[in-house]
């Protein structure tokens, strides 16, 4: 692959490969001096038309431990408020002979559009509700890390259970989590109400619960997804209190899922609505803060594969 544009278009060998390759950043990440020049000389363009705190900051703080000169583009703040088509902004990028371009857009395909129009490797970095790879797989890295230091590791995570709850209708995380866990061997479960579950998604192999205290019975790993209220398109809602009544993860709830269940979340959380605070911070269960830990290192990873041929080094797997 020249680009990552999805976790659709990876092989499992592939997710895998990048799993192990994250391995490497995960350990200069967590010591004293956290730099490399493996990408010394490149430069990695982060061009955001959507806002991000987790994954801009970490594409950025990926790029910079591995050595290229970042700069990063807000939409906001950039020609695309004076009427600039997409096309014409990706020219332009191309044009300043940018070695990666990362890309987040409110739009579904035009991650790929762009990536047509440009000469580099282009990173998926959220196109609107259809794929967010780099999550899917930070997630996966911070899954395995958490079963590892309970002794649970494994290359995959057959006979594992996930239930992702929430706004499935507009998750790019979930359909990239679904995709990436599944080929991992897992068993995913999909709650959400009636209005937010997409329609035929049975046709991804999961099985759909409007129902949050079935679809949690013995799960071993909850992932949850905020209303993306943004994206709101005439759906009927639950208010924030009667969505919390229902699909809140609670301490009480999270009894129901297997007895050492993992907590997930891809941020940004909205504490109180689609989890209260005591379970969002529970030591023991919830990897949160290490899913961001994770992302870093995983970002770090799909950077230096993806460079590589400009690097004239072996392309990846
Ligand atoms: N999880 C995630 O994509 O967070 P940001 O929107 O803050 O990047």
């Amino acid at each position: 692959h020249r680009d990552l544009l999805g976790i659709g278009l990876l092989a499992r060998h592939e997710i895998l490969y990048l799993l192990e390759e994250a391995e490497q950043w995960v350990a200069l990440n967590r010591g004293a001096a956290k730099h490399t020049d493996r990408l010394a000389g490149l430069t990695v363009i982060n061009a955001f038309f959507e806002n991000s705190t987790r994954t801009l900051l970490s594409f950025e703080i990926a790029g910079k431990r591995l050595g290229a000169d970042v700069v990063n583009m807000h939409a906001a703040q950039s020609s695309v408020k004076k009427g600039e088509t997409l096309i014409d902004t990706a020219i332009t990028l191309n044009a300043m002979r940018a070695d990666a371009i990362v890309i987040r857009h409110g739009s579904s395909g035009a991650v790929a559009l762009i990536a047509d129009q440009v000469d580099c490797p282009v990173l998926n970095a959220g196109d609107g509700s259809h794929e967010h790879p780099t999550q899917a797989l930070l997630d996966a890295l911070a899954l395995r890390h958490a079963l590892g230091d309970r002794g649970q590791a494994g290359d995959d995570f057959t006979g594992r259970t996930i239930t992702i709850c929430g706004d499935v209708l507009h998750s790019r995380v979930a359909r990239s989590n679904i995709l990436c866990m599944q080929a991992l061997g897992a068993t995913v479960r999909v709650c959400a109400p009636p209005s937010l579950m997409p329609v035929g998604i049975e046709g991804m192999g999961v099985e759909p619960f409007h129902d949050f205290d079935r679809a949690l019975a013995g799960t071993d790993v909850v992932m949850m997804l905020r209303l993306q209220t943004e994206r709101m398109n005439g759906q009927f809602v639950p208010s924030a209190r009667e969505y919390h009544h229902l699909y809140g993860l609670t301490a009480r709830r999270l009894a129901q899922a297997a007895p050492d269940a993992l907590v997930m979340h891809p941020g940004p959380m909205n504490r109180g609505v689609e989890i209260d605070s005591d379970v969002a911070d529970m030591i023991d269960r919830s990897i949160i803060t290490r899913q961001v830990e994770m992302g870093v290192a995983m970002r770090m990873a799909c950077l230096d594969v993806l460079t590589r041929r400009r690097r004239r080094v072996e392309g990846w797997a």
